[in-house]
């Protein structure tokens, strides 16, 4: 049984895209993020980090919250290019990505690098967005719930719960594809997600927001959101064409 939640979240995910004139399409969200919007979807960005800070600045009042991309997991020390999460409190992000696809990819990131990522935005004050999802072998060799499954033990700290936590569910095939998964998939896996949230977390992780991504756009986003189990979405490419995202929050 899938939790009500109040609000669908509805995050975007800017990854290595956008200059400081960037700022131009977060007054346009800001602009299409009416009152009406607001009391039915809530919004997170997060922009490269170079722009945290000004976007922040530019949301204070907007109830937009603010997000990083990634973080690394010690406060502080000789770690040459990192950020810590207490620098993306300091700047106003109030949520962090970690564990995104991308990260495990191309920087080699474990499950326990992510559940030690998380661990941090959380003594930072912050709410992880923790990714997980299988990739187009993992799927084809039927071990897309074995792999999602133990993506989430590793990578959820024991401290997590509906506050500090968001899960995003990202089938790495779907990830800048065109190829969406499908709602019922989507709404298949979020319940197979949630069973495990609930046997790691035991009841302090039931309002735990369950995102989907992975190829979201305003063609699929109702559909999409309307699956049952299914409390938000998280979009990348689509994110950055203010129109889209207007009517990706407006479905
Ligand atoms: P996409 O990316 O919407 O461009 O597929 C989603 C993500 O990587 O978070």
């Amino acid at each position: 049984m899938s939790v009500d939640r109040p609000r669908p979240l509805v995050a975007g995910n800017w990854k290595m895209n956008g200059l400081r004139q960037s700022v131009e399409v977060l007054r346009e969200v800001h602009a299409g993020y009416t009152p009406g919007l607001k009391a039915k979807v809530e919004l997170v960005v997060c922009p490269p980090a170079t722009l945290i800070y000004t976007f922040a600045r530019e949301a204070v009042g907007a109830r937009i919250g603010i997000g990083g991309q990634d973080c690394h997991a010690k406060e502080s020390g000789a770690f040459t290019g990192d950020l810590s999460a207490e620098m993306l409190a300091d700047v106003g992000a109030a949520y962090v990505i970690v564990g995104h696809s991308e990260r495990r990819q191309f920087h080699s990131e474990k499950d326990v690098d992510v559940c030690a990522k998380a661990a941090a935005a959380h003594r930072a004050g912050l709410t992880a967005i923790v990714c997980v999802g299988e990739t187009r072998a993992e799927r084809e060799a039927g071990r897309t719930l074995s792999v999602v499954r133990k993506q989430l033990r590793g990578s959820i700290p024991v401290d997590s719960n509906s506050h500090n936590l968001v899960v995003a569910y990202e089938p790495v095939w779907a990830i800048g594809t065109g190829h969406s998964a499908t709602p019922q998939d989507a709404s298949a896996m979020h319940h197979v997600i949630r069973a495990t949230l609930r046997e790691i977390g035991g009841g302090t992780t039931d309002e735990v927001p369950i995102l989907y991504g992975g190829s979201v756009n305003r063609g699929n986003a109702k559909a999409l959101l309307a699956a049952e189990g299914v409390d938000g979405l998280l979009v990348g490419s689509a994110c950055l064409d203010p129109e889209g995202w207007a009517e990706i929050c407006r479905s």
